[in-house]
């Protein structure tokens, strides 16, 4: 299993402090969300932040972008430094050039689905990705609650994986803290970001060992899951 700290949740002041932080928590991935304030009411930072960030560590980059026109974006992320790239199913005709694009620039590709989108408009992209992201919170901010409406689609997102074969990793963000992982492992995901819940903690540490400890008590599976 993965735990990916979103750098939101960060202290923007000190961000090469909690990108180091980070580093030593034993997460494996860092969470980088870029928000345009046009797809998402909100902005955060984008590839000269990333570009900078990108020495200080040797986590894998996840850049789960919260734009409307991730197009142009695409490039500058990968030349970042960023290892897997996130866009948005919500994006309707787009996505299957943006998955190429992707591709094409040598990077791993995720598709995100926002709680009210029926998850049904992933289906025919699973055999093109790696990672599927279900999303937990209407995403724009950090600290939200989770909202469990959104665990059936997490079932079925596994199910999917199971029948096709497929071995897209299902991650879920927003809301992921040490009681809703527990819920989140048992409805079949194995990636976790969590922004709040991880840096907020003096231990992080800790936090992301017991965070670990509470997935892997709900689903055993999840040990064997390296990336
Ligand atoms: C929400 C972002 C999340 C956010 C999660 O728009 O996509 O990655 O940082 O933050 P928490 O864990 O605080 O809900
Ligand atoms: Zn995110």
């Amino acid at each position: 299993m993965i735990i990916a700290p979103s750098l939101l949740a960060a202290d923007l002041s000190k961000l090469a402090k909690d990108v180091e932080r980070a580093a030593k928590s034993g997460a494996e991935w860092l969470h980088l969300d870029i928000m345009d304030g046009h797809f998402v009411p909100n902005i955060s930072f984008g590839p000269a932040v990333v570009a900078q960030l990108r020495p200080l560590t040797k986590m894998f980059f996840d850049v789960h972008l919260m734009c409307s026109r991730p197009k142009i974006l695409l490039e500058p992320f990968a030349k970042a430094g960023a290892e897997q790239i996130i866009i948005h199913v919500e994006l309707g005709d787009a996505v299957t050039p943006l998955i190429w694009e992707i591709k094409k620039l040598g990077k791993k590709v995720g598709l995100a689905v926002n709680p009210p989108t029926n998850i049904a408009l992933c289906e025919p992209f699973l055999d093109q990705i790696d990672l599927l992201l279900v999303m937990t919170v209407n995403p724009g901010f950090g600290g939200q609650s989770f909202i469990h409406e959104c665990l059936p689609k997490i079932a079925q997102a596994d199910a999917w994986r199971r029948e096709r074969g497929l071995r897209y990793r299902l991650e879920v963000d927003g809301g992921i803290n040490h009681q809703t992982v527990a819920e989140c492992a048992r409805a079949g995901a194995d990636t976790f970001v969590a922004g709040t819940a991880l840096f907020s903690q003096r231990q992080m540490k800790a936090a992301v060992a017991k965070m670990r400890k509470v997935a892997e008590a709900n689903d055993p599976a999840l040990a064997d899951l390296k990336v």
